[in-house]
């Protein structure tokens, strides 16, 4: 996906916004190759966009709950991608689902982060989830988006210890803290066209077998 020029990024969010933060940040470094060139939500009393409009990002929402269809909200959200000339997606914290339509006009173009190990832990409540089943390694995953939730090609993953006297509360802040660090990575490695999409999954250009760039491991 390397183009020569920093990939024309929209981060779509429907709350705080701190995965969007943290991408916003990363590119910032002048050797980053992604621009976030719009912040794009569902809601538009979402926290995160004050947040990226003071960082002098452009900011755009779209009230889902004004259109008569799923559909139709998209295709709204399609336009004003149009006008501010995306090439790719980030979704941060998106609660809508996407319909096939949408899913297929960005296929291979939009990325997710999802707080689990997938392909353990699709869904909602990831970490108490984890913490029911006394999992010892928990994580997150930057994957991308497919048709079906939380499914898609892997990007990027890193694992988390689950500690004693860990709550769903402060395993989900370690996992948030490591989101912060693999979603920009993996924008970065896609964007630069070191991450490429081959049979449905993603290889690692340069790197045979496991890269560390695509791994973060505990830390402790
Ligand atoms: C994060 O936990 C992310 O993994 C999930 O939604 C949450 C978004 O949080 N997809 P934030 O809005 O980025 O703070």
């Amino acid at each position: 996906m390397s183009r020569g020029h920093r990939l024309r990024t929209a981060v779509l969010i429907s709350g705080r916004g701190s995965n969007m933060t943290a991408l916003i940040e990363a590119a910032r470094a002048p050797t980053f190759s992604a621009d976030v060139s719009l912040v794009l939500s569902n809601d538009p009393a979402a926290a995160g966009l004050e947040f990226a409009k003071r960082m002098g990002i452009a900011v755009a929402a779209v009230d889902h709950r004004i259109y008569a269809s799923r559909e139709d909200f998209e295709r709204s959200m399609d336009v004003l991608l149009d006008i501010h000339r995306i090439e790719f997606l980030c979704l941060a914290g998106f609660m809508r689902l996407l319909t096939p339509w949408f899913v297929g006009r960005w296929q291979g173009r939009m990325i997710n982060i999802h707080p689990a190990l997938l392909p353990a832990y699709k869904g909602l409540n990831t970490h108490a989830r984890a913490l029911a089943d006394g999992v010892k390694i928990h994580g997150c995953t930057v994957h991308f988006v497919v048709p079906a939730v939380d499914d898609g090609p892997i990007v990027a993953q890193a694992a988390v210890p689950v500690v004693t006297g860990d709550t769903a509360k402060t395993l989900g802040q370690r996992v948030l803290t490591q989101e912060y660090r693999i979603y920009p990575m993996a924008l970065d490695l896609i964007a630069s066209g070191s991450a490429v999409l081959e049979n449905g999954l993603v290889h690692i250009r340069g790197s045979a077998g496991t890269d560390d760039r695509a791994l973060i491991q505990p830390e402790n």
